[in-house]
């Protein structure tokens, strides 16, 4: 049996990239009958840079309605919020003294958000990497699939867990591996460029019908007109298309771009079609769980108490070492 981790800030709704590069690969891992996956949102985390309560409130719950509407099997893993696992910060507060200060001061993270803005550098930026070894060693994980971005935090983790482990002479802590798929492709936002949420290019697939659209019609286009046979591979709207349709879908795709008279308004309307027919279950699940949020905190509530057991085993045996107990 392995034990899989991962975990999603809640600083924003999730969008196609998030879902496609994160969230449908890790319940995939979840599906296969020797795992058993610990999946979280980090809410904490995202206070590093959101505020305004209620906004994370309505980004928690956009969080946690995509894992359900994506699938997220919770009788068989274990589905929670962060901040209402309080063994999260007790463990962080320990695992953040045997922290080189050095360590988290060479963070690249940390130095590229501090050189993007200083006045919006707070010390929970700079103990970011303490609080997510302590999301993992607290459930003894195995294996953390995350993107390539998150490769030194899952090092930062080790490095913290084994001085642990050195000091008390005792395997305290299970070292976790990153699992970071390469095939996986960086999926492009409406400009062409990587998309995210910190881009405003994203494609939220659970807006309304008509606002969808609207994104949807955004996306770049070259100035070819309508008659002329049209280069696929150079186009977003065909890149984008090719992730969600069938190897048949874009042969007759790439068909109707090099036989010219298809403009980029028509391909950008099949692949508006192709989301809302292809998620329409995912979209009604989600919206479900907007709009019902005793069924949203029941799901969560349930996973809290599960992980609330495995944590609490934990930190009982990291304060009995540490002389709290
Ligand atoms: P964002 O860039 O929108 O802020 P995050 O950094 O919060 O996204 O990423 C959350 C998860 O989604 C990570 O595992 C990340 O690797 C994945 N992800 C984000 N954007 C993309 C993308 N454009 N293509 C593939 N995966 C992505
Ligand atoms: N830092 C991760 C990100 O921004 C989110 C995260 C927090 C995480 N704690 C974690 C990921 C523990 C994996 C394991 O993507």
């Amino acid at each position: 049996m392995a034990r899989i981790l991962t975990g999603i800030q809640s600083s924003g709704r999730p969008h196609l990239g998030n879902i496609l590069g994160a969230i449908k690969p890790a319940i995939d891992l979840s599906k296969q009958p020797d795992n058993e996956s610990f999946l979280f949102i980090a809410d904490l985390h995202s206070l590093t840079t959101i505020k305004d309560g209620p906004m994370r409130r309505e980004f928690t719950r956009a969080v946690a309605a995509t894992w359900l509407a994506f699938g997220l099997d919770t009788e068989k893993n274990t589905f929670w919020r962060q901040s209402r696992v309080a063994e999260h910060t007790e463990l962080a507060w320990h695992l953040s003294c045997f922290t080189p200060f050095a360590m988290l001061n060479n963070a690249t993270s940390f130095k590229e958000k501090s050189n993007r803005s200083a006045s919006a550098v707070n010390a929970g930026l700079f103990v970011y990497p303490v609080l997510q070894a302590a999301d993992i060693l607290l459930y003894d994980a195995e294996i953390i699939p995350v993107g390539k971005d998150q490769r030194q935090h899952i090092e930062m983790t080790r490095d913290i867990a084994s001085t642990f482990n050195h000091q008390y002479e005792d395997e305290v802590f299970v070292l976790p591996e990153p699992r970071i798929d390469d095939r996986l492709m960086t999926i492009p936002g409406i400009d062409g460029a990587k998309m995210s949420k910190s881009y405003n290019n994203y494609i939220d697939i659970f807006l309304p019908e008509n606002e969808l659209w609207k994104v949807i019609k955004k996306i770049k286009s070259d100035s070819t007109p309508l008659e002329e046979p049209k280069n696929p591979d150079a186009d977003i709207t065909f890149q984008l298309y090719s992730l969600l349709a069938s190897d048949e879908q874009i042969a007759t795709m790439r068909g109707l771009y090099e036989g010219g008279n298809y403009g980029y308004g028509m391909a950008k309307k099949a692949f508006y079609e192709l989301i809302v027919e292809q998620f329409a279950d995912e979209r009604e699940r989600f919206n479900y769980y907007m709009t019902h949020h005793e069924a949203l905190e029941a799901e969560l509530q349930a996973g809290e108490a599960k992980a609330r057991i495995v944590a609490g085993k934990t930190i009982a045996r990291v304060r009995e070492k540490l002389g709290f107990s």
